[in-house]
C-alpha cells in the first residue's frame, strides 16, 4: 500500500512558526514519526510539502497512478481552495484531513474547511499525532475498499 502524505504552506517552518499553537516539532521530526509507523504497518508513505497551490494540486493529481490514498494537511488552503477540494474530489481514492491544531477552536475562517467535505475524514487537534491517527484511518479505509 503507498500513502501520498501532502503539506501545504508554511508547514515546513514547523519547529518555529507560532510554537504556541503548533508546538516546536519539526515537519522533519514528524516525518521521522510517520516513517516509524509505516514501517512498522509495512506501508509505502511518500512526503510532500509545498506552498504553492498548484504544486499541490498536481501531486493531488499524480496520486490517481501512483497512491493508494492520500493524507493531506492543506494548511490554510483548507480554508478558501476549491482548486485543491476538486482536486482532491477528482482522483476517487481514500483521502483522511489531518490538522495539527483543532481548526474549530481557533479564529472563525478557520471552522470552514471547504475541503473535508471531499475526504472520508478528518482528524484535527492532536498536533503531529494527527498524522498518526489519520494514517491509521486511511490504512483501515484502503485494506476496506479492496474487500
Ligand atoms: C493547520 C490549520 C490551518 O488553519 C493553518 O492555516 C495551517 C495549519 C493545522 O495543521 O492546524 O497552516 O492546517
Amino acid at each position: 500500500m503507498k500513502i501520498f502524505v501532502i503539506n501545504g504552506p508554511n508547514l515546513n517552518l514547523l519547529g518555529t512558526r507560532e510554537p504556541e499553537i503548533y508546538g516546536v516539532i519539526t515537519l522533519e521530526r514528524i516525518n521521522e514519526m510517520i516513517r516509524a509507523w509505516a514501517a512498522e504497518e509495512s506501508v509505502d508513505v511518500e512526503f510532500f510539502q509545498s506552498n504553492h497551490e498548484g504544486e499541490i494540486i498536481d501531486k493531488i493529481h499524480d496520486a490517481v497512478e501512483h497512491a493508494d490514498g492520500i493524507v493531506i494537511n492543506p494548511g490554510a488552503l483548507t480554508h478558501y481552495s476549491y482548486a485543491v477540494r476538486d482536486a482532491l474530489a477528482a482522483v476517487r481514492k481514500p483521502i483522511v484531513e489531518a490538522h495539527l491544531s483543532n481548526i474549530h477552536a481557533r479564529e472563525s475562517f478557520r471552522t470552514t474547511s471547504v475541503t473535508a467535505a471531499v475526504a472520508d475524514g478528518i482528524v484535527s487537534g492532536f498536533g503531529a499525532f494527527s498524522y498518526i491517527l489519520a494514517l491509521c484511518a486511511l490504512k483501515e479505509r484502503v485494506e476496506s475498499e479492496k474487500d
